[in-house]
């Protein structure tokens, strides 16, 4: 079992970063390339993920071929022909977010089947609104063995009402509505820069999605789509994650191509604090002076609010800022697991339902820790940079869903941080 191993406690990150495409970007753009029925999709600034591993094997799996050139960041799928209805259970029931080929393959073949989503540790994670959203196009759903089956000769254009803002039942839906006969608007959608990617790809193959990015989507059936090149967005939850990292670290270092726009509700709670993020020809530059950095109340939501994947990063911040902050995590019920490890660093805190009191700016020392999912992973090594002594983070496959190279950007950075295999 490989272990990260941080020496901490001197860490002052200083430089250059460059991030990767979107591992929420391009999950679902791989769920899209199951749509066209003539030409190549390729996809471009791919990142090199497990999670892009096990989703290719589920595009795979619907006998679809699938070229992943890692040299090359590119990923291209030739979906043309007959494809399978039964998305493998074997890749599925390793991601939660495979269950977006639901909606691809039911559009394009009338019939699909996909393995449910199993338990997860950051809430229980219903996919409900995916169903209703179906079922208002037409579609009907059997749940049995395990496994949902949803049967529609031809989707219908429909009007549907999201209860929440669900990145993952909107995605399903645009892309299940762009092959249906008419019409379908979608109110109350998820807004996140990744729906904005995938509008953009969808319509390059040739649909007709409107309203990406605000609260409804517009989406007029057509009745076939066609391959088509696109770029995967930046991982603005991996710039995020290097722009906290400089923050506690009192750092200066600039991450290349983030995207401002995108992670302007972390940059305003950053500046909040004190930090100091500017924009820059070449990215977002984050400079900071910890001594001088002030306690703040955060709220996750749904985007434009703050993300609830930078939660556990930033609570990692808040931990080294002196006096009290505050951590509301209002999107999944059950995603405070990294403050009982960071427990053992040290970490004074306190956990009411929905909200954590950090007591920041104590003493954290060095501590074996576990990931308890991905952006735990991710808040534990940023502490590690902080902690005084040694650290040493397992349960590394949670890191490897989502960032690539991690240790090795933080040790170009200036962290002493390595990572070894341990029986
Ligand atoms: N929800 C429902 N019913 C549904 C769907 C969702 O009640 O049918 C609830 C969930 O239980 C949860 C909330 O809505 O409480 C948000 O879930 P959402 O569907 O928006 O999330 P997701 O699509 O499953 C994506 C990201 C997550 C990210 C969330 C929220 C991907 C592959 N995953 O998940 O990313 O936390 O949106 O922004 O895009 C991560 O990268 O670490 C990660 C977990």
């Amino acid at each position: 079992m490989d272990k990260i191993i941080i020496e901490g406690g001197n860490t002052r990150l200083q430089g250059e970063v460059t991030i990767e495409g979107a591992k929420n970007a391009v999950l679902p753009l791989l769920a899209a390339t199951i749509l066209p029925v003539e030409g190549k999709t390729v996809l471009k600034n791919v990142p090199i993920l497990s999670d892009v591993f096990t989703m290719n094997h589920v595009v795979r799996g619907l006998n679809i071929a699938v070229d992943f050139d890692e040299a090359l960041n590119q990923v291209t799928v030739d979906a043309t022909g007959a494809i399978l209805d039964t998305a493998p259970y074997e890749y599925v029931s390793q991601m939660r977010a495979s269950i977006v080929v639901l909606g691809p393959i039911l559009a394009r073949n009338g019939h699909a089947k996909v393995s449910m989503p199993g338990g997860c540790t950051i809430g229980s994670r219903p996919i409900d609104l995916h169903l209703k959203g179906l079922e208002a196009m037409g579609a009907s759903i059997h749940q049995e063995g395990g496994d949902i089956s949803a049967t529609a000769e031809k989707l219908k254009g429909a009007h549907f009402y999201m209860d929440f803002p669900s990145v993952g039942a909107t995605q399903n839906l645009m892309m299940a509505a762009t092959l249906a006969e008419g019409t379908t608007v979608l109110e109350n959608v998820a807004r996140e820069p990744e729906i904005v990617d995938l509008a953009n790809l969808l319509n390059k193959m040739g649909a007709r999605v409107s309203g990406a990015g605000t609260e409804t989507l517009t989406i007029r059936g057509v009745a076939e789509l066609h391959g088509a090149e696109h770029n995967v967005v930046q991982d603005r939850i991996e710039a995020g994650t290097f722009m906290v990292a400089a923050a506690m670290t009192s750092g200066n270092v600039l991450i290349k191509d983030a995207v401002w726009e995108h992670n302007r509700p972390l940059i305003s709670k950053l500046r909040e604090m004190g930090v100091d993020v500017r924009e820059e020809e070449a990215g977002i530059r984050v400079k900071s002076d910890i001594s001088k950095l002030k306690p703040v109340t955060v709220k996750t939501l749904p985007h434009p609010g703050f993300p609830t994947d930078m939660q556990a990063q930033f609570t990692a911040l808040m931990a080294v800022v002196k006096g009290e902050s505050t951590m509301i995590e209002t999107v999944f019920e059950n995603r405070f697991q990294h403050l009982e490890e960071m427990r053992r660093m040290g970490l004074h805190s306190e956990i009411l339902r929905d909200t954590a009191m950090i007591h920041g700016g104590q003493r954290l020392q060095g501590a074996q820790v576990m990931s308890t999912d991905l952006r735990a992973s991710a808040a534990l090594i940023l502490t590690g940079l902080v902690a005084q002594g040694q650290t040493k983070v397992g349960q590394l496959s949670h890191l490897d869903r989502g960032y690539y190279q991690f240790h090795e950007k933080l040790a170009q950075l200036g962290a002493d941080i390595r990572r070894e295999s341990e029986d």
